[in-house]
């Protein structure tokens, strides 16, 4: 009987080692694991921690005593919200979160010294659209286990060697929505799905050098709304306080929780970032009888009352509201249109080609899998698209778009500046109040690429 037990335990033994070597975010689930990281809102920092451990962990700021981190939620495995043939979401680890109190210099967490968010940013990095693509209706499956194919955590690292005082992700971080096929070498054994193991391959263990370092912000991408990876952005990332509601697990609720109502963040003393979500923005045309309608131009306005109180304000959401497209996937430089997006062409409804008003200097986006700074010939904030930072870039002809003065002309460009391959890009602030920004774009080893500097809505960039 005993020489029984033994074989038994041996081969248990042996079949937990075989099932972690396969999979390493399961044997990450079976050690203690702890990340502590910091999401930033309007006039508030929270300080999360995922963990697999029975109780939250404790903080102490400056010398008080030490005070626990609550529950936001606790780990559990959701059912499949429709049906699909995706998985049930297992989330195996429970967020807890307590928020920075004023007036706090530092806090020590599981091992770590945080330092409070600077009021007056020096740099600030940008950095979008960061999983390892996993979808079969597109047939699209990166490599997520090459660096070279997938260079997320190559970017963070070089981000991170920039020494910032916040991250700004401009969405889409989940990306790993199918399983991996079998002949597929590069993406062998990825989790997949919308639970705790993907996010935690996509996000979390590539980020972690910026999240123990510095503060981020969260703009919400497509690939976070309800009907995709909603569910882990409300449980994760998401700034709100937690709400069943807003928790995308009930598909009744989503026209809730696929929205949030615009919120500052403080940059400098006299500068914002207004962070905007179009998650659930529909690709066509936003009609007035669509539910989505009343509740942008409404949003529109609140972000427009929150520009009032800055002289410089950064508009950032996902989707780029003008952008220049080519025409078709396989078009030349020739073949090129500036194009506003449906949420742009209902800004342009509501306020003209200046889209925003006046108190917006600049927008910033990712989504599109490239990089473009572009300024305009007339009342325009300048846009910003920064959405390279891992996942598989555009598949265009064209690897830098050069424009000619009379393409220039034509589209009402003032400057133009792009980059089709990995990076991120920062903003470093050029004056005592942060009424004047340095937007550079570095490549995934930091290599600067361009540089443009943005006054009011007008720029000056070198290469
Ligand atoms: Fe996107």
């Amino acid at each position: 009987m005993k020489f029984i037990k033994i074989i038994l335990l041996i081969l248990s033994i042996g079949l937990f080692v075989s099932c972690s070597i396969n999979n390493p975010s399961k044997l990450r689930e079976t050690q203690a694991f702890t990340q502590v990281y910091r999401v930033v809102g309007e006039d508030k920092v929270i300080v999360r921690a995922i963990t697999n451990q029975a109780s939250c962990p404790s903080i102490q700021w400056d010398n008080s005593p030490p005070s626990r981190l609550s529950t936001r939620v606790g780990a559990e495995d959701i059912s499949i919200r429709i049906n699909t043939d995706q998985v049930p979401s297992k989330f195996s680890v429970t967020t807890c979160e307590i928020e920075w109190p004023n007036g706090v210099s530092q806090a020590n967490i599981n091992g770590q010294t945080l330092k409070a968010l600077k009021s007056n940013l020096q740099r600030i990095v940008i950095i979008g659209d960061t999983g390892c693509r996993l979808k079969a209706s597109e047939n699209a499956f990166q490599d997520c286990n090459s660096i070279e194919k997938w260079p997320f955590a190559q970017t963070i690292q070089s981000a991170f060697n920039t020494n910032p005082d916040l991250v700004v992700h401009v969405g889409d971080i989940h990306y790993r929505e199918s399983p991996c096929p079998e002949s597929r070498e590069g993406c062998k054994n990825s989790p997949w799905g919308y639970g705790f193991d993907a996010w935690n391959a996509d996000f979390f263990i590539p980020a972690k050098l910026l999240l123990d370092a510095t503060p981020w912000v969260f703009v919400r991408g497509n690939h976070e709304a309800c009907s995709r990876a909603g569910q882990g952005w409300h449980r994760f990332v998401d700034i709100r306080p937690w709400n069943e509601k807003l928790s995308c697990n009930d598909p009744k609720n989503d026209d809730f929780a696929n929205y949030t109502e615009p919120y500052a963040v403080q940059i400098g003393k006299s500068s914002q970032i207004v962070v905007f979500d179009s998650a659930n923005m529909p690709s066509k045309d936003i009609k007035p009888k669509d539910f989505s309608y009343q509740v942008y131009k409404n949003q529109i306005k609140k972000a427009e009352d929150l520009a009032k109180n800055k002289e410089f304000n950064i508009f950032a959401n996902h989707h780029p509201i003008s952008i220049v497209s080519p025409l078709k996937k396989d078009s030349s430089a020739g073949d090129l249109e500036l194009k506003l997006n449906s949420l742009g062409m209902l800004m342009n409804n509501i306020k003209g080609e200046s889209l925003l008003s006046s108190s917006f200097n600049a927008t910033l986006h990712g989504h599109v899998h490239t990089v473009q700074a572009i300024s305009y010939q007339f009342p325009r904030p300048i846009s910003l698209i920064s959405g390279n930072g891992g996942s598989a870039l555009e598949d265009l002809k064209v690897k830098k778009i050069n424009l000619s003065q009379s393409q220039m002309d034509q589209m009402k460009i003032q400057k133009f500046e792009s980059f089709l391959d990995f990076g991120f890009a920062t903003l470093d602030r050029q004056d005592q109040n942060g009424s004047k920004w340095l937007f550079t774009e570095y490549n995934r080893e930091g290599k600067i690429i361009f540089s443009c500097s943005m006054n009011k809505n007008q720029t000056d960039c070198n290469n």
